[in-house]
C-alpha cells in the first residue's frame, strides 16, 4: 500500500510543474479569476492559495482529497471558489490585493505543483470625465504600476495610437465611443475599453420624402445617453429650427425662415417663429428635437437645419434635405386617344437605390409590368385609364412616400357622331332660313291688301241687322 502510495508520488513528483509565473493586469474594483493549473488524479492531495506580499505569506484558502474546504476570510478580501474546481475568484479587488498570489499542491507533504500569479495594478483614467464638445482637449492615462509591458491605445475605429499609456489629444465627433487600452508584455495582451462621450446629434438620414398624401418628418435628436443636464453644463446657448426653401431665388441670408427657437429655462418650451405647420414631437425631454406635420405640402421642399450653439463657439448642425413626391400629367386636360405623359418626381435629383412603383387604374390600358420607371407615356389613352393613379417611391423594402393624381378623360368625338352633328346643324340652318323667307313673303302680301281696305268708305256699323 505505502509503495503504490510513494509510486503515486513520485509520478506527480516527476510531473511537477513549479515557479510557473502568471502576470495578470486589474484595476481597483474589478472582479479576477485565478484559475487552478491542470493536475492529474492523486491521492491525499491538499491545495493552498497564499497571498505573499511585503515578505510574507497570508493564506487565503485551502481544500483537501477529503472534501476539506475553506476560505479564510479577512478584509480588505472577497474571495469565492470558482465553481467547479479549485480556481479562486476575487470580487471587488482593493489597493492592498495587488501582489503575489500562489497556488500550492502537495501530496504527501510533498509540493507538486507551485504557480505564482503576479496581480499588477491598472489604471485607466479619462479627463474630463463628463461629456465632451468637439474641440475639447480629451485625456486618457492607462499606466502599469510596475513591469514595462508596452500600452497603446486604440480609438473607436481601432486604430493606433502610440505612445506609452497616455493621450492628449483635441476630441473630434470620431473619437465618440470605445476606446481600448491594449497591455501587452512578452507572453500575453490584455485589453481595457473606457467609453469616451463627444457630445453630437445622433444621427440621421440626410433625406426625407414627403408628399400631400402622407406625413412629414424631419428628424433631430441627442443621443439617449446624454442628458439635457449635461448639455446645460457645456454651456449650451442655443437651440433652433431653420428653413431653407427650395428653389430660392434669394440668397439664403434673406430666405432662410427660423422655424423655432428653446427656450433653455426649465421645463424646455419650443418658441414659435414661422412654424410651417410643423409641430415639435412630444418627446422634447428625452432629447428628440425633431418636427413633424400629418401632411406634406407641395412648397416643403428644401433644407431644414437644426442647431445647437455652445457659448464657447462650437456650433452643432443636421441639415435635412427634404423632397416632396407628385406626379405630374402631360398634357393636363385630356381627350381619349390623346398620348400622355405622366411623370412621379421629387423635383430633385434621386439617389440611384430609389425605385419607383406605379398603381394604375384597374381597367387602365397600361400593361402592369415589374419595370417602374419615373415617367410613363400613354401613347392613346382610354377611358379605362381614367381614375386614379398612384406612385410609391421605395428605398430597398422600404416605402419612403407615394403621391396620387386623378386623370380625367373626356371621349373623343367620332367621325359619325360629327357626320350626324353637322347635318343636324345644316338642316336646322336651312329649316331657319326657310321660316325666315315665308315669314317674309306674308308680310308682303299683306302689305297689297291693306290700301283697298282702308279706302272703303261706308263701312258697315257695328252692331246686328235684320235683312
Ligand atoms: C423622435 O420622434 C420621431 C417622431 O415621433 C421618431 O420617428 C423618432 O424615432 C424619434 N427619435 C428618437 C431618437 O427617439
Ligand atoms: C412626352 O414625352 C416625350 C418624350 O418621352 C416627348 O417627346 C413628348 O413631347 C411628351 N409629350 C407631352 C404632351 O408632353
Amino acid at each position: 500500500m505505502n509503495l503504490i502510495q510513494s509510486i503515486f508520488v513520485l509520478i506527480a513528483v516527476l510531473m511537477s510543474k513549479s515557479g510557473a509565473e502568471k502576470v495578470m493586469y486589474a484595476q481597483v474594483g474589478d472582479t479576477v479569476t485565478f484559475r487552478a493549473p491542470e493536475r492529474n488524479p492523486s491521492p491525499k492531495y491538499y491545495i493552498y492559495w497564499n497571498f505573499d506580499a511585503e515578505g510574507h505569506s497570508t493564506p487565503l484558502a485551502w481544500l483537501n482529497y477529503l472534501g476539506g474546504k475553506q476560505i479564510i476570510p479577512s478584509e480588505p478580501w472577497q474571495i469565492s471558489w470558482t465553481l467547479p474546481g479549485d480556481s479562486l475568484t476575487i470580487t471587488n479587488i482593493q489597493e492592498e490585493n495587488f501582489g503575489t498570489f500562489v497556488f500550492k499542491l502537495t501530496v504527501d507533504d510533498v509540493v507538486v505543483i507551485t504557480t505564482k500569479y503576479e496581480l499588477v495594478k491598472l489604471s485607466v483614467s479619462m479627463t474630463p470625465d463628463s461629456p465632451l464638445l468637439p474641440g475639447d482637449i480629451l485625456s486618457l492615462a492607462c499606466i502599469v504600476s510596475q513591469k514595462k509591458p508596452t500600452i497603446q491605445w486604440l480609438n473607436p475605429r481601432g486604430a493606433v495610437k502610440n505612445n506609452q499609456g497616455t493621450i492628449s489629444t483635441k476630441a473630434t465627433n470620431e473619437d465618440n465611443g470605445q476606446w481600448t487600452c491594449v497591455v501587452t508584455d512578452d507572453k500575453q495582451t490584455h485589453n481595457t475599453s473606457i467609453n469616451v462621450k463627444v457630445v453630437d446629434l445622433s444621427p440621421a438620414p440626410l433625406r426625407q420624402y414627403t408628399s400631400t398624401y402622407s406625413p412629414l418628418t424631419v428628424l433631430c435628436s441627442i443621443p439617449s445617453d446624454i442628458s439635457w443636464k449635461q448639455i446645460k453644463e457645456k454651456d449650451i446657448q442655443e437651440v433652433q429650427w431653420h428653413f431653407l426653401p427650395e428653389p430660392s431665388s434669394k440668397p439664403i441670408s434673406d430666405d432662410q425662415q427660423r422655424l423655432f427657437s428653446l427656450s433653455l429655462e426649465d421645463p424646455l418650451t419650443w418658441k414659435v417663429d414661422q412654424n410651417r405647420g410643423l409641430i415639435p414631437v412630444p418627446d422634447l425631454a428625452k432629447g428628440n428635437l425633431s418636427l413633424t406635420r400629418d401632411q406634406g405640402k407641395e412648397d416643403d421642399r428644401g433644407s431644414y437645419m437644426c442647431t445647437l450653439k455652445f457659448k464657447n463657439g462650437v456650433t452643432l448642425k443636421r441639415t435635412v434635405h427634404v423632397e416632396v413626391l407628385q406626379i405630374i400629367s402631360s398634357p393636363k386636360e385630356l381627350i381619349s386617344g390623346q398620348r400622355v405623359n405622366l411623370s412621379c418626381t421629387t423635383s430633385g435629383p434621386l439617389p440611384s437605390d430609389v425605385h419607383f412603383k406605379w398603381f394604375p387604374p384597374e381597367k387602365s390600358s397600361l400593361q402592369r409590368s415589374s419595370h417602374h420607371p419615373a415617367h410613363l407615356t400613354i401613347p392613346e389613352v382610354s377611358a379605362g385609364d381614367g381614375g386614379r393613379w398612384r406612385c410609391e417611391l421605395w428605398q430597398g423594402d422600404i416605402l419612403l412616400t407615394w403621391a396620387m393624381t386623378v386623370l380625367k378623360i373626356e371621349p373623343k368625338l367620332s367621325v359619325w357622331m360629327l357626320v350626324i352633328i353637322c347635318s343636324a346643324a345644316v338642316i336646322l340652318i336651312l329649316l331657319l332660313i326657310l321660316t325666315f323667307i315665308l315669314c317674309r313673303r306674308r308680310q308682303q302680301r299683306t302689305r297689297h291688301l291693306r290700301p283697298r281696305l282702308c279706302r272703303c268708305k261706308n263701312p258697315k256699323p257695328k252692331g246686328f241687322y235684320r235683312t
